[in-house]
């Protein structure tokens, strides 16, 4: 029997320090202590529910459990660490419920043809590191990215963190992070996640479960606009050339460009940082990210083509000079077509209604499918609020979802890959 009750707790258990890198509230970086404590733990539950572990070249913990033949593994995975301030269900549930499954097939002593690998995934929110998804990308070998070595705001790079991590880092090749090549995964039968939907669409209908089509392209950048810092004072405002009054018209132009669109088209500018940041200076730097998405490509390149553009006549009005680099663009990545219809089917064994929506979060799923056919499970929570405290899930609810998760590994018995 699947214990989604202790999948929630669990959740909860890793919501506080030392498994959370600050005191008040929960955030856990990519290879930093709490992410450490948080692996150890999660290795002991791997390994009491069956499974083998080992932590790979991009510091994923994978737990393995045998198959019975030679077809290659099943991944069901979803991500370890966390935004500033996070709730506690986004990502490390999807983990939990992946242990769940294997604990019920290994207490029933019963091997499929195919192992099953649960990935905890390093850095899909890319809070630490200026880059997002790094170790599904490394799994699914598609490392390819503008940045050549990504630093933190501490100033540790990337190969810092993972030699002090204890991982081998490697020479750059080409365009790749370095360091992360080895996690390359060998192929895989399917990949499975599950993960809140964060969102209200379950909830406004009465579901706890629902059947995720596809993910939104996502596009992201972070751009920089240099004035020139002066006397609070005296500088008079017709000769100022403020950084920071030029970025707050930037993000009040993304705003307004986003909304001009569809509602599935978003534009977001979640950090800035100003400088030289005191009272009595005019700011001469601002750098800020901007986040855009959409349903297709297509819609997610115009949308930010027309917000850069926008930046663009702004720093030229204001007499700032603006530089953009792209951090990554990530396109939209619909679900394997045949994983679909079995997701349909394991929910409608458990007796509930298989209703299908798009998600307009990223997750691990974009990159797998890269690697294999994919598939989501969405599961209700509590008026959609995701990336806040106030997360929340039922165990009722997880417990149907491991349930059907269970329902869908026996069907890819059936299932033969792309
Ligand atoms: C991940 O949470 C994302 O959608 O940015
Ligand atoms: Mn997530
Ligand atoms: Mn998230």
């Amino acid at each position: 029997m699947v214990n989604g009750k202790r999948a929630v707790e669990r959740c909860d258990f890793l919501g506080i320090a030392p498994y959370s890198d600050t005191e008040d509230g929960l955030y856990r970086g990519y290879l930093t202590p709490a992410y450490a404590a948080s692996q150890r733990v999660i290795a002991r539950w791997m390994t009491e529910a069956g499974m083998t572990t080992r932590i790979d070249a991009a510091g994923n913990l994978v737990g393995r459990y045998e198959g019975a033949g030679s077809r290659p593994a099943l991944i069901i995975g979803s991500h370890l660490d966390s935004v500033r301030d996070a709730g506690r269900y986004d990502g490390p549930l999807g983990i939990m419920l992946g242990i769940e499954c294997v604990a019920v097939l290994s207490a029933m002593q019963e091997r499929l043809s195919f192992p099953i690998e649960i990935y905890a995934f390093g850095d899909e929110e890319g809070s630490r590191f200026p880059l997002a998804m790094l170790t599904s990308r490394a799994v699914a070998g598609v490392l390819e990215c503008d940045i050549e070595e990504p630093v933190d705001s501490a100033g540790a790079s990337l190969s810092d963190a993972l030699a002090s991590y204890g991982l081998e880092t490697q020479a750059p090749v080409a365009a790749d992070v370095p360091g992360l090549q080895a996690a390359r995964h060998p192929g895989a039968l399917a990949y499975l996640e599950a993960h809140i939907e964060q969102g209200p669409v379950l909830e406004s209908e009465g579901l706890a479960l629902g059947n995720v089509t596809g993910i939104a392209a996502q596009r992201r950048f972070s751009a920089f606009v240099s004035g020139r810092a002066g006397h609070a004072g005296t500088t008079a405002m017709m000769l100022r050339r403020d950084a920071f009054a030029a970025a707050a018209a930037m993000v009040l132009a993304a705003e307004e460009c986003a909304r001009a669109e569809d509602a599935d088209r978003v534009a977001t500018v979640g950090s800035i940082i100003v400088g030289p940041g005191a009272a009595n200076v005019v700011p001469g730097a601002a750098r800020f990210t901007l986040d855009v998405r959409a349903a297709t490509d297509e819609a997610c390149a115009a949308l930010a083509d027309a917000i850069l553009a926008k930046f663009g006549a702004i720093a030229a009005e204001r007499s700032v000079t603006l530089s953009v680099d792209a951090l990554h663009h990530l396109p939209a990545s619909p679900s394997d077509s045949r994983l679909l219809e079995l997701m349909d089917a394991a929910i409608a064994d458990e007796g509930l209604p298989a209703r299908r929506l798009v998600s307009g979060a990223g997750h691990d799923a974009m990159i797998l499918s890269a690697l294999c056919p994919t598939a989501m499970l969405f599961i209700r929570c509590r008026e959609g609020i995701s990336h806040n405290p106030a997360e929340s899930v039922t165990a009722e609810d997880c417990t149907l979802a491991g349930r059907v998760m269970l329902r869908f590994i026996k069907l890819l018995e059936d299932f033969h890959g792309a």
